[in-house]
This record gives structure tokens, C-alpha cells and sequence, in this order.
């Protein structure tokens, strides 16, 4: 990781839009030229964030998720920011909306519900965990086809999610009340194509149906 000095850190700041922060300050930027800045806060003194920063687990996992075919962003660089005790990435925006947005001025029609599904399916056979999978962390990208931000929080095995896993992942999925009642909507068909594209034998399949019927009662 690059190091910046905070003269180098406002030159990139100047002119910046603050797309998200919080009461710790300011999170991700968008910068005069279109490309985005996540920070990351090292929140305790002995954390594992200390040996493996959040950014470069940020950088590994574009990566990683590139080679299998995902949808990810683009990683321009990664940074160490010591005189605001932040790492950061920098990355190229993703062109599309997030699903969320996207829910709330068009709704979830049963097209885009099929996709979703086969593109959840699709992430769990390849092995992708991705604790911060809500609607707020997926994109729709104008061809209707989906990417992933926020990526920093994944595990990525070189094998499939086992049902235990997957179950939980959708809990991950519905965390929050407004897309677990988009989802909850669409049901049958998000569960069907789920199932289909995971091609499971029929018992194994049976026994994640009732699981996810659970998650979205
Ligand atoms: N590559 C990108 N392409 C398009 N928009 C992006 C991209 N990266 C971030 N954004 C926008 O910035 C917002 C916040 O980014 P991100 O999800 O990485 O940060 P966050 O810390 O999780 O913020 P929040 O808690 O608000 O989700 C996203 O919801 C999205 O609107
Ligand atoms: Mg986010």
C-alpha cells in the first residue's frame, strides 16, 4: 500500500462529493474525476484490520471475484493514510444504481427477481461469502445484469457454499426490513430460480427451500 501524506490526501480531496459517512466522518468520496475513495477506519488498537488492512482485503477480493466472473469494481490503488488513521481504496465507479435505489423507483418486477436470484445462486456455488450482501451492496448495471461494492467483508473458498452457509448468507441478505419485503414479494419465483440455478439433488434441495421459506416468512 502506498503511503499518502495529508497535503496528497487533500490534493486528491479537493473538489470531492461525500457519497457516505458517519459519526466517525467522512467514508466514501467521489472524486473531481469520477472515481471513488472508501476509507477505512482501524477501529481498535489490536485489531486484525492492524495485519490485514480492510483495503487490501478490499483489492484482494476485486480481484478474486473478477477471475470467476463477477461484476466487481476496478481497483486503482490502495493507500495508507496515517495522518487521519485510515486506510483507503481507490476504484473506478461501477456504473449502475444500487439495487435498493433501483427497488424504490421501479420496484421489483419478476425479470429482474429471476436475475437476482441467479446471480445469489451463482455467487454461492463459486464459493463467495459476502457478509454485506443487502440491496445496498449489490448494483444493477444498465444491461440488467448485477455487480458487487462494498466488498470488503467476503470470504472467497475454491468451493460451494454448504447449506448451513447459504442459509445464513441470506439472512445477511434480509437484514434490513425494506428489502426483505421487496424480496418477500417475489418469493416463489426468487426461491424457484435460486434452487434451479444451484442444481442441488432433490433432497438437498428440498431441505434449502424450507430453509429460505423461513428466512422470508
Ligand atoms: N463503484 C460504485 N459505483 C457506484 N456507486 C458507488 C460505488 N461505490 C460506492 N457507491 C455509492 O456509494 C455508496 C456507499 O458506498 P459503500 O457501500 O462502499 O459504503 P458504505 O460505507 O457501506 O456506505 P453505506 O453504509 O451507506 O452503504 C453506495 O451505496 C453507492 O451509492
Ligand atoms: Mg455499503
Amino acid at each position: 500500500m502506498k503511503k499518502l501524506s495529508y497535503e496528497q490526501y487533500l490534493a486528491l480531496h479537493n473538489g470531492a462529493e461525500i457519497l457516505a459517512s458517519d459519526s466517525f466522518g467522512e467514508k466514501v468520496l467521489r472524486l473531481k474525476d469520477g472515481s471513488i475513495i472508501k476509507l477505512f477506519r482501524i477501529k481498535r488498537i489490536i485489531s486484525s484490520a492492524l495485519f490485514y488492512p480492510y483495503a487490501l482485503r478490499f483489492v484482494h477480493n476485486s480481484s478474486k471475484l473478477k477471475k470467476i466472473g463477477i461484476n466487481t469494481v476496478t481497483v486503482i490503488n490502495a493507500f495508507k493514510i496515517p495522518a487521519i488513521k485510515r486506510t483507503a481504496v481507490h476504484y473506478k465507479e461501477l456504473e449502475g444504481d444500487t439495487l435498493r435505489n433501483h427497488i424504490m423507483h421501479h420496484s421489483l418486477n419478476i425479470k429482474i427477481t429471476q436475475k437476482l436470484a441467479a446471480f445469489i445462486a451463482r455467487l454461492h456455488n463459486e464459493g463467495v461469502y459476502f457478509r454485506s450482501i443487502h440491496f445496498g451492496n449489490i448494483l444493477i448495471i444498465p444491461d440488467n445484469s448485477f455487480g458487487l461494492i462494498d466488498i470488503a467483508d467476503m470470504k472467497i473458498k475454491n468451493y460451494s457454499l454448504n447449506i448451513g452457509k447459504r442459509i445464513r448468507n441470506f439472512n445477511h441478505l434480509t437484514r434490513y426490513e425494506i428489502d426483505k419485503n421487496s424480496l418477500k414479494q417475489q418469493k416463489e419465483i426468487f426461491i424457484r430460480e435460486y434452487l434451479k440455478t444451484c442444481n442441488f439433488p432433490h433432497d438437498n434441495s428440498k431441505k434449502l427451500e424450507e430453509k429460505i421459506n423461513v428466512v422470508l416468512s
